[in-house]
């Protein structure tokens, strides 16, 4: 098992697939910045799945794939299709005296949607278990201001797509941003209701590539859960979130769909935290804040052996953070931004 040195263990990986992306969401990355990472930098999908594998023998559960926009790397079907084998290691058919392995349980991507609606069903065959989607505005020209792109109905597509794949449950990210999308709020509620979807409001958080984040874009989760549940009556469906990023809520007058609610700038949820992550050029961050990395790939391509790289993981993983510092007098910006780390 992989526990940091607060006690808290990490069951969650996020890898991300690239550091490109087709979209330019104002607050991620507005400018397109070049990619950092170099081609011979970027890992292999074999080296990829070697990650995985070694990180689910620790005890990994729930492995995302991210970017940059993760469906622009090529043939990720196959990538899909070698990870998900790490969820069948045929524990009905082993001995009950004989010590389970330890077995991937979850796996997921978040996507902008762009060209999900024709890879969906493919997505699935091969293995992945569910996908989120990012959705910050339903208006037309807003989604296009928020983006950079015109690709709202691409996007709108991609979750029925999604929806006929079964690609469940289907997660949808909006990242609040005052005078921008904070108008959308019940909109986008009333969205997730006529379709069944589990929408989540994000708090804008400073990772950002143009460094534009100022406290007062927040949109704070509280408020979010006062506007809708002024028109839509909502529900907390558990007391207790363990590790999740998000509150969730349930319609009370019954109806379909989910709000999530995911504030960590406002109520920081940095004490159960259960997630690492890897950089597509084989970094490993301990926090989405951190300011810097450890260097997985040099291990792996310098012929370290399996115990070797469990123990260099081991290590890593003491080094995470207690939490996040952004809402200290002198937070210092994390080494990179969030189109390089994945959400
Ligand atoms: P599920 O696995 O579906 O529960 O999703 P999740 O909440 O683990 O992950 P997702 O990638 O959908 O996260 C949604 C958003 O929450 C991300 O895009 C980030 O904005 C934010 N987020 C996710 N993980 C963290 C985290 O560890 N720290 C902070 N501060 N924010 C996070
Ligand atoms: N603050 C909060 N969430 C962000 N994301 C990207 N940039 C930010 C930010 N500055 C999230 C979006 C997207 C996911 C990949 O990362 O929700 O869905
Ligand atoms: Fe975990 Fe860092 Fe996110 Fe806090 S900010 S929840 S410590 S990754």
């Amino acid at each position: 098992m992989l526990a940091d040195s607060y006690g808290r263990i990490i069951r969650d990986l996020r890898v991300s697939l690239t550091d490109r992306c087709n979209f330019r969401c104002f607050y991620c990355l507005p400018n397109g910045e070049p990619p950092l990472a170099r081609k011979e930098t970027i890992l292999t999908f074999e080296e990829i799945v070697e990650i995985c594998e070694i990180f689910v023998s620790l005890g990994i559960e729930k492995i995302r794939l991210t970017g940059g926009e993760p469906l622009l790397r090529k043939d990720i079907e196959k990538l899909v299709a070698k990870i998900a084998e790490l969820k069948t290691t045929n524990l009905d058919e082993q001995p009950k005296t004989k010590k389970q392995k330890p077995a991937l349980k979850d796996l997921a991507l978040t996507t902008n949607g762009f060209s999900l609606e024709k890879r969906a069903a493919n997505l699935k065959k091969a293995g992945l278990d569910r996908v989120t989607i990012s959705l910050d505005s339903l208006k037309k020209e807003n989604f296009k201001r928020m983006t950079g792109v015109d690709k709202l109905d691409e996007v709108l597509a991609a979750i029925e797509a999604a929806k006929r794949a079964r690609l469940e449950p289907i997660r949808i990210n909006a990242v609040l941003v005052r005078g921008w999308n904070d108008d959308e709020i019940v909109g986008l509620a009333s969205f997730a209701r006529e379709n069944a979807l589990s929408m989540r409001f994000i708090e804008y958080m400073p990772l950002d590539s143009a460094h534009e984040w100022d406290k007062g874009l927040v949109v704070a989760g509280r408020e979010v859960y006062r506007k809708i549940n002024e028109v839509f009556p909502l529900k907390l469906k558990e007391t207790s979130r363990g590790s999740e990023t998000a509150w969730k809520y349930s319609f009370a007058d019954g109806a379909r769909g989910e709000i999530g609610i995911i504030a960590p700038v406002t109520e920081m949820f940095c004490g159960a935290c259960s997630r690492i992550r890897l950089t597509a050029d084989g970094q490993i961050r301990t926090c989405l804040f951190s300011t810097g990395e450890h260097n997985l790939r040099d291990q792996l391509r310098s012929g370290a052996s399996r115990p070797e790289i469990v123990d260099f993981i081991k290590a890593v993983v003491m080094k995470k953070e207690p939490r996040h510092f952004i809402n200290d007098k002198n937070f210092a910006s994390a080494s990179r931004s969030m189109s390089f780390i994945g959400g």
